[in-house]
């Protein structure tokens, strides 16, 4: 099977070429920093231009990488939402026109389920169900993830999202967007118990996130002129850490799923990572996360979850819409603040 993925929902136009045995034939991603920096932020209509002007580039790209053709494809993956209503629609409209062009089978792919089954593209043996931490730029969760399709939210962020409040304390140390990686970077430099911040909702017995009041602290601790970069960004990252892991402990007690997940852009941190396996090795339960690439935004994770949606006869007329919000639990409760952004 050779599924060809787009995605376009955000930042990152991507494109890639992934087989049904897990071979990524040919992969790539382009992000647009540049364009958006001056802005402090990413400016959607920005983003949705230069996702017209790029990713049709990028479809050949793959495809002559891989010496594939369109009629070779079993299936076209495109990222339907949740995200920038703009630049969804672009991977999705383009998704649709190879789809009819090849009188292929189009699969729209919620940009939440990539995230989620990408840890099964990078390990062939983890099977369901699994407790899932989904931590990206737009969205902090827990989830049960019992198949494909068959998604439990458990928590969710009151407010901002874990990488969203990474942007957020980068911005107020005057690091670069996206503030992630840029945090961690400073982190190694600096003591993670040098500078007090709390830690919200650690130990409440509410199943949620909230990193707001989190983020208000790095900006009294930076003001006040008392502290060192280095060392307000180890504290802010061992806070967050703090709370992913107190969180996931809480969820972990209420499932008993085997393995504990982690994915999406903040899974790509070191820090996380190793705090989340211990987690795991001390609940007597196995522990898997995709390669740092494959947490952020990237179009293999989208071609995968539409090989695995493929595969279970799930596939979608070319009327699909484009959708800006799209919950993976549409059973979950509304939970304040949850699921404002993409
Ligand atoms: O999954 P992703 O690429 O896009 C969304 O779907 O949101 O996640 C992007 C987020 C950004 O907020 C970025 O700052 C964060 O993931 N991120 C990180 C790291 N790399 C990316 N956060 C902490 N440490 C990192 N190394
Ligand atoms: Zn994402």
């Amino acid at each position: 099977m050779l599924v060809l993925g787009l995605e376009s929902s955000c930042d990152d136009s991507a494109a890639a070429l992934v087989t049904g045995d897990r071979v990524i034939l040919a992969q790539v991603v382009v992000g647009q920093d540049e364009a958006h920096r001056p802005f402090g932020g990413i400016v959607p209509e920005i983003a949705a231009r230069a996702h017209v002007e790029r990713l049709p580039q990028l479809i050949r790209q793959v495809l002559d990488e891989a010496k594939a053709k369109p009629s070779d494809l079993d299936a076209i993956a495109a990222t339907a939402g949740p995200g920038l209503i703009g630049g969804v629609m672009v991977a999705l409209l383009a998704g649709k026109g190879l789809a009819l062009a090849a009188r292929k089978p189009l699969v729209a792919v919620n940009h939440l389920e990539g995230h989620a089954l990408s840890p099964r593209l990078a390990d062939a043996s983890l099977d369901f169900p699994y407790l899932l931490l989904l931590v990206s730029g737009g969205h902090c969760q827990l989830l049960e993830v019992r198949g494909v399709g068959q998604y439990r939210r458990l928590a969710t962020t009151i407010d901002d999202a874990a990488g969203e409040a990474f942007d957020k304390a980068a911005k107020l140390l005057g690091l670069a967007y996206p503030g992630g990686p840029a945090i961690e970077l400073l982190a190694r430099e600096g003591d993670p118990r040098a500078v007090p911040l709390p830690r919200p909702l650690v130990g409440s017995g509410e199943p949620h996130f909230s990193f707001a009041g989190l983020k208000s602290a790095v900006q009294r601790a930076a003001a006040s002129g008392a502290h060192r970069p280095a060392d307000i960004a180890a504290s802010f990252q061992q806070a967050v850490v703090d709370c992913l892991v107190d969180r996931t402990q809480r969820a972990l007690a209420a499932c008993d799923a085997p393995t504990l997940v982690v994915a999406g852009g903040v899974a790509a941190n070191q820090q996380v990572r190793s705090a989340l396996a211990d987690l795991a090795q001390q609940n007597r339960r196995a522990f898997s996360v995709p390669p740092g690439w494959l947490c952020t935004d990237n179009a293999a994770m989208i071609a995968w979850a539409g090989a695995e949606r493929f595969a279970a006869g799930l596939t979608d007329p070319l009327d699909v819409p484009a959708r800006a919000r799209w919950p993976l639990d549409a059973d979950a409760d509304k939970v304040r603040g949850a699921g404002v952004k993409a």
